[in-house]
C-alpha cells in the first residue's frame, strides 16, 4: 500500500502556545526520537521497554511505539510487503514526529529494515533529534532465541517474506549508536544508551547512574 502525497487541501496549520520548547523546559529533558532498528527477536523491544523503565524512575516523560502492537491498531491494515513495510514506518515516523513536539523521550521499537525508509524518517526532524539505535543481533542469535516461535515458521514456508529469512535486512550505515544486543546483557545495553543521552546532554545527570562519570 502506497500514499501518494497530500489529498486534503484547504488545511491551515494552527500553531501552538505551548510550545516544545515550553514542554522540554517543564520535563527537564529534551525530547528526542530514539530509533530501535534491528532483526525480529534482536531485543529492540526489550531494550525499549528497560530502558523506558529506568528513564520513567528518574521522572523522564516517555513513550514506547512498539511494532506488534502499532500492527493490532493504526496499522492493522498492513502486512509485510516491501510497500506495506515502507508505509508503517512512514505512519510511525509522522507519529514520533507529532510526540516529540509533546516533549516526550519517544522509543519506537520496528524492525524497518530498509535504509531509505529510516533515512525519510530522520529527515522528517531536525537532525539533533533523530537518534538510530542498532540493535545488534546476528541472524543465527535471532533464530536460535526465536522467543515467538516465528523463524521456525518461516523456515518451514509458514511465513513469508520474513526478515533475514526470505525478506532482507539492510544494516544500519550511518546509526548514532551499535549496541551488542546479542551479546551484552540488558542491563548493559540499557547502561550503554543512558551514557549516550547523557554525553549528549539530553537528560538531566540521573539519580543512581554515574557510569558515565567513571567512563569520563
Ligand atoms: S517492519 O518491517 O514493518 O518494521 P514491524 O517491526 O512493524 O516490521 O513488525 C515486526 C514484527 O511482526 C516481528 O517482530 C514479528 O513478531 C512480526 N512478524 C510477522 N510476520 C513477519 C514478517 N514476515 N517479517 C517480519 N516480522 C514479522
Amino acid at each position: 500500500m502506497k500514499t501518494t502525497g497530500q489529498k486534503s487541501s484547504n488545511t491551515v496549520w494552527h500553531h501552538a502556545t505551548v510550545t516544545r520548547q515550553r514542554r522540554e523546559q517543564k520535563n527537564g529533558h529534551k525530547s528526542v526520537i530514539l530509533w530501535f532498528t534491528g532483526l525480529s527477536g534482536a531485543g529492540k523491544s526489550t531494550l525499549a521497554h528497560a530502558l523506558e523503565e529506568r528513564l520513567h524512575q528518574q521522572n523522564c516523560k516517555t513513550f514506547v511505539l512498539d511494532g506488534d502492537n502499532v500492527r493490532h491498531g493504526l496499522c492493522s491494515d498492513l502486512g509485510f510487503s516491501d510497500d506495506d513495510r515502507q508505509e508503517n514506518i512512514r505512519r510511525i515516523g509522522e507519529m514520533a514526529k507529532l510526540f516529540i513536539e509533546s516533549g516526550v523521550i519517544t522509543l519506537t521499537a520496528f524492525i524497518s529494515p530498509f535504509r531509505a525508509d529510516r533515512q525519510k524518517v530522520r529527515n522528517l526532524v531536525p537532525e539533533d533529534d533523530f537518534i538510530e539505535i542498532y540493535c545488534k543481533a546476528s541472524l543465527e542469535v535471532c533464530e536460535e532465541r526465536d522467543v515467538k516461535g516465528l523463524y521456525q515458521r518461516a523456515r518451514a514456508g509458514e511465513i513469508k517474506a520474513f526478515t533475514g529469512i526470505s525478506s532482507p535486512y539492510e544494516e544500519p550505515d550511518n546509526a548514532e549508536l551499535v549496541v551488542n544486543t546479542g551479546g551484552l546483557t540488558l542491563d548493559e545495553c540499557v547502561d550503554q544508551v543512558i551514557d549516550f543521552l547523557l554525553q549528549r546532554g539530553d537528560l538531566p545527570k540521573l539519580r543512581g547512574h554515574d557510569r558515565a562519570q567513571k567512563i569520563a
